[in-house]
């Protein structure tokens, strides 16, 4: 076993870096047993010097992070500050000086992570994020290594854990989308401004990196449709169970039939109960992967939290040190098969929809005429009338997002129908 040490430098000691400082202390002999070499914090950077940092030696804390990343003896940096910048220009600066990095930055891989993977790839480097994508889930490395032998169809998760709180305490109390938010910020759930979790920004930026691992193939974040949970109500709950189904915030990559294209989309959707993703309770996270050969695989786990996501941190660490040792590095990107993405309209599936409608005669066909006009057709309709006015509630067969589209502009002109009071995919069927 060689005895100098490995030396990590780590950017940012918060939730995520103060449980991996304090995981690569307590278990500094396997570690070493397992790496074949011993890891040595050699310096961690902060914005606040003064904060207590328990198990930290004092000395470690710096707030001059390029200067901690230019030392020229550091091996692996590991990179938990967050955010794109310093942490971007931190990552290449790394690569610069002769480290490999390890990162949990879920925004700034799903933004830059091409021109990171090229930086890291220049200076024969290894760049690992498994942490990025729902946190100790494996699901990184079972994708990029264990399944590359295989062709990835489809990858279809829950990969935020504070909207699934807030859609599984709807679910399972028939409270209000405010309600079961004020719950997850109350018990820290939520943070003070919630939006990146429940527009969906969170989970727009795992697709891109899903995709882009899935398919081999370059997915920006722009390319990902994005809708958040915001308008999801506990009326949409009632009928979700009515059709044995719930409802929960999914990021869906998939391949289309044909091969030649994927995409990439964020939104709330109604999934049968039987579907494995449906029992995936409270802030825990579940990937389903649909592959060729390897058939249907679920990836289920807790996705956040410092200790869960330091695991996931830890674990890359000790991959890129073997790496180090033996003078190789790991998978970098692959994104050979090019494949063009997709916009929304081209996506199909299965729709729930509502409608406020006049409670009179012929409005049914009328609606119903609107549909086979845009091409849409109709599985099931359920009607409620009640003082002139009714609610119609349709399920479409498959259909392209273009089609629907098209279907609820012109519904909305019809007389008749005095409002679309939500539309909801339909997935996992
Ligand atoms: N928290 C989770 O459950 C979770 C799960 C998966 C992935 N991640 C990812 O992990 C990363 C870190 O998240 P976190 O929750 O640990 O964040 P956090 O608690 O806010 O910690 C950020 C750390 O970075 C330090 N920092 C901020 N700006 C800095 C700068 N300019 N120079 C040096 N240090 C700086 C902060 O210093 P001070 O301590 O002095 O403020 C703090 O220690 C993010 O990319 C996040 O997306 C987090």
């Amino acid at each position: 076993m060689r005895t100098r040490p490995l030396k990590v430098a780590l950017l940012g000691c918060g939730v995520v870096g103060s449980e991996v400082a304090r995981i690569m202390t307590t278990h500094a002999d396997d570690l070493t047993a397992r790496i074949g070499a011993p890891v040595e914090l050699a310096g961690v950077a902060v914005r606040r010097p003064d904060r207590v940092r328990e198990g930290i030696a004092p000395e470690l804390i710096t707030t001059d992070a390029t200067a901690l990343v230019k030392r020229g003896d550091i091996d692996v940096v590991v990179e938990v500050i967050g955010g794109i910048e310093p942490a971007r220009t931190l990552i290449t600066t790394a690569f610069e000086y002769g480290a490999s990095v390890v990162s949990a930055n879920k925004a700034l891989l799903a933004q830059d992570g091409a021109a990171l993977h090229a930086a890291a790839e220049e200076h024969d480097e290894d760049l690992y994020y498994e942490a990025a994508v729902a946190g100790a889930i494996p699901l990184i490395r079972p994708l990029r290594e264990s399944l590359a032998g295989d062709k990835i169809n489809r990858v279809m998760g829950i990969v935020n854990g504070t909207t699934n709180f807030i859609l599984d305490k709807m679910d399972s109390t028939g409270a209000g989308y405010q309600e079961a938010l004020d719950e997850a910020t109350a018990l820290g759930y939520a943070e003070a401004d919630p939006t990146a979790d429940v527009e969906g920004f969170d989970a727009a930026a795992k697709a891109a990196i899903l995709a882009g691992i899935a398919f081999h193939t370059r997915v920006r974040l722009d390319d990902v449709y994005r809708e958040g949970m915001t308008e999801v109500t506990a009326a949409d709950f009632a009928s979700a169970k009515e059709m044995g189904c719930t409802i929960k915030l999914l990021a869906i990559c998939e391949r289309a039939a044909d091969g030649g294209s994927v995409t990439a989309r964020v939104h709330p959707a109604m999934i049968p109960l039987s579907h494995p993703l449906a029992s995936v309770r409270g802030a825990y996270n579940a990937v389903f992967v649909e592959s060729d050969a390897a058939g249907q695989l679920m990836f289920y786990g807790p996705g956040a939290g410092g200790s869960p996501t330091a695991s996931a941190v830890l674990g890359d660490l000790v991959a890129v040190c073997r790496n180090r040792l033996s003078g190789s590095t790991g998978p970098g990107e692959s994104a050979y098969a090019a494949l063009p993405v997709s916009p929304m309209g081209d996506v199909v599936t299965r729709y729930h929809i509502s409608l406020d409608v006049a409670d009179k005669p012929g409005v049914l066909a009328q609606v119903a005429t609107v549909f086979a006009e845009h091409g849409v057709s109709i599985d099931t309709v359920r009607q409620q009338g009640k003082d002139g006015e009714a609610s119609l509630v349709v399920v479409t067969h498959r259909a392209s997002d273009a089609a629907l589209t098209g279907t609820v502009e012109a519904l909305r002109k019809l007389d008749t129908v005095r409002g679309v009071a939500s539309i909801m995919r339909v997935e996992g069927e």
